[in-house]
């Protein structure tokens, strides 16, 4: 990155932050600098302010004279990516990928020539080409004939010259050619294709929408595309099926059309799954949530009582379901059941998650959120988490499980606490208004959409059938404010944890110490969050004294 560019990032960035008033305890700083290891995190803070930019900072940018927004590199299956992110006299920036080492020359007779001696000397029959299982081998199988292709056609190319011809060659023939390498960029988060005349177009976390430099040359490709993606998880696309909705076992979720259901070519529209999850740090440090509501659902989630996360459509109810999640104790069975996977939660927590699935083309073999559901059940779960709830029997089945002692976390379309219990216990959810005080709490998440940020915007807990509002985000001053004091919550949690109200408030107290440790040290890894979450559950003196002393954590499972 320019320096230009990162002087004036950073005079937007004190723009932003002298605009707020500070009643409130800020979200804490970063680590004063020290030796190494506070130089990573620095690092790690750094990146994820890059990550998550605000909107006016993305509108400046975007403004800004500067003909290169960024540029970056990555390895693809050992293959060099280099990315450019230029401003050209267009309304959107242009995304330019190139694998540098593959003259265009070359990327020519690669695609052409060679792909067909490639194809022509692989013998496979075809219950391997169409076999998912196989399709490793077949893979390894290629990349050694196509070793074979290069070292014939080029002989004094060097071997590390000749993998890299030979990955390329390889993604062209099993893959999806250009488009492989958008999608090995983790900042990209959809990958688009509309037709074959017009250039991909990429949603990069960072600038949005970009027209790139790879475009598909033509329309039989894309639908050997889409056909190779149907294939993979034993479906089809064809003229009497010309649509497709899959998901990839890799969690990137597909979706295709074919002309003319889709007027102006095939479309393949790749969302791509998030290896990197939201972590209840992550919402600390961008402001999302406030450490003390932070340490309040935190609370909760220790001692077993139910939360819903409620919100609009693209609030983040999911990411705040994935954030909670790690903060569930390691030796509790948790069970999730989701339409698509989205969650990911620390690598050793005891978890098995269930995903739903569609019927064939003969309307068979479908498994639905409620099939899961009952299921889930019959697995012996402490906790269960639920993507989403829609329908009633959905609704019954969830509350009878809290009713019969489990914690149940699951996200609901509604816009904010009342709303949620309206739509709890009206038509067509309508659970008996009686069953509602298995739930403890909601949290409701918010996106603003003119300043693109997303907020709790409140949690509350339920008392007599309604929801009663304990903390509020306030759009003036940007804060969260406590809106009353608790009531059945904390009822509850002296129920469950024996503990006064005194004790309640010290533990919230103790609770928001470790939150701000964990954010002023950069451990916004979703392991790194589990691992402290699970040893402060384990031994929490050990954790304590590492918070007390400001100490950073010595991680043992990296
Ligand atoms: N607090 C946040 N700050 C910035 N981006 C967020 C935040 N929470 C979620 N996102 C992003 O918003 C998008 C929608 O989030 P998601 O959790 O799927 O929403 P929902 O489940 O409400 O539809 C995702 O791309 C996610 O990465
Ligand atoms: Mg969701």
């Amino acid at each position: 990155m320019g320096k230009e560019e990162k002087d004036i990032k950073e005079k937007i960035r004190e723009k932003l932050r002298g605009g707020a008033t500070s009643e409130e305890k800020e979200p804490p700083e970063k680590a004063p600098e020290k030796g190494t290891e506070t130089e990573t995190t620095e690092e790690k803070i750094q990146e994820e302010e890059e990550e998550k930019p605000q909107y006016e900072e993305r509108q400046q940018i975007m403004r800004s004279q500067l003909a290169l927004l960024a540029s970056y590199s990555f390895k693809n299956e050992g293959l060099p990516v280099e990315v450019k992110i230029v401003r050209k006299k267009d309304f959107v920036p242009r995304y330019e990928v190139t694998i540098p080492g593959i003259a265009e020359g070359t990327k020519l007779i690669l695609q052409t020539k060679l792909k067909g001696e490639l194809v022509s000397e692989v013998k496979l029959d075809i219950s391997e080409i169409l076999d998912p299982k196989k399709f490793e081998e077949v893979k390894s199988k290629f990349l050694a004939a196509a070793h074979k292709i290069l070292e014939r056609n080029f002989p004094s190319l060097p071997e590390d010259k000749r993998e890299i011809l030979a990955v390329y060659l390889l993604q062209n023939t099993l893959g999806l050619g250009e488009m492989e390498s958008l999608l090995a960029d983790e900042q990209l988060e959809e990958v688009v294709v509309n037709n074959s005349r017009e250039p991909l177009w990429v949603y990069h976390k960072k600038f949005g929408w970009c027209k790139t430099n790879v475009r598909i040359k033509d329309e039989e490709t894309i639908y050997d595309y889409s056909s190779m993606i149907a294939r993979k998880i034993g479906r089809q696309i064809n003229v009497l099926n010309p649509m497709l909705d899959a998901h990839l076992p890799s969690g990137d979720r597909v979706n295709s059309t074919l002309a003319p259901i889709s007027s102006f070519g095939n479309t393949i529209t790749i969302r791509k799954f998030s290896k990197n999850p939201w972590t209840i740090t992550n919402f600390i440090r961008s402001r999302t949530v406030s450490s003390e509501v932070a340490a309040l659902i935190w609370l909760c989630i220790q001692n077993e009582l139910s939360l819903l996360v409620t919100g609009g459509t693209g609030s983040g109810k999911t990411s705040f379901l994935n954030a909670m999640a790690g903060l569930i104790p390691s030796n509790q069975r948790i069970v999730s059941i989701e339409d698509t996977r989205e969650l990911t939660l620390p690598s050793f927590l005891h978890w098995v998650p269930l995903v739903v699935r569609e019927a064939n083309p003969e309307g068979k073999g479908e498994v639905t959120m409620l099939d899961l559901l009952v299921n889930a059940l019959r697995m012996r779960p402490d906790r269960i988490l639920v993507g989403e709830i829609r329908r009633q029997r959905e609704a019954e089945v969830m509350f009878e499980a809290m009713h019969t002692g489990h914690s149940v976390y699951a996200t609901l379309h509604a816009d904010n606490s009342e709303q949620t219990i309206s739509r709890l216990t009206n038509p067509p959810i309508n659970i008996p208004p009686a069953m509602l005080d298995a739930l403890a709490g909601i949290v409701v998440t918010f996106r603003h959409r003119r300043f693109n940020i997303r907020r709790v915007l409140e949690f509350s807990e339920i008392d007599k059938e309604k929801a009663n509002v304990l903390y509020k985000w306030d759009v003036k001053t940007d804060k969260i404010k406590g809106t009353g004091r608790l009531g059945r919550l904390g009822e509850l949690l002296s129920l469950y944890a024996g503990m006064d109200e005194r004790e309640i408030e010290e533990d919230i107290e103790e609770k928001i110490e470790i939150l701000n440790w964990m954010v002023k040290n950069g451990y916004d890894d979703v392991d790194q969050v589990g691992e402290i979450v699970s040893n402060y559950y384990l031994d929490p003196d050990t954790v304590l004294e590492a918070v007390s002393a400001k100490k950073p954590w010595e991680f043992k499972r990296f």
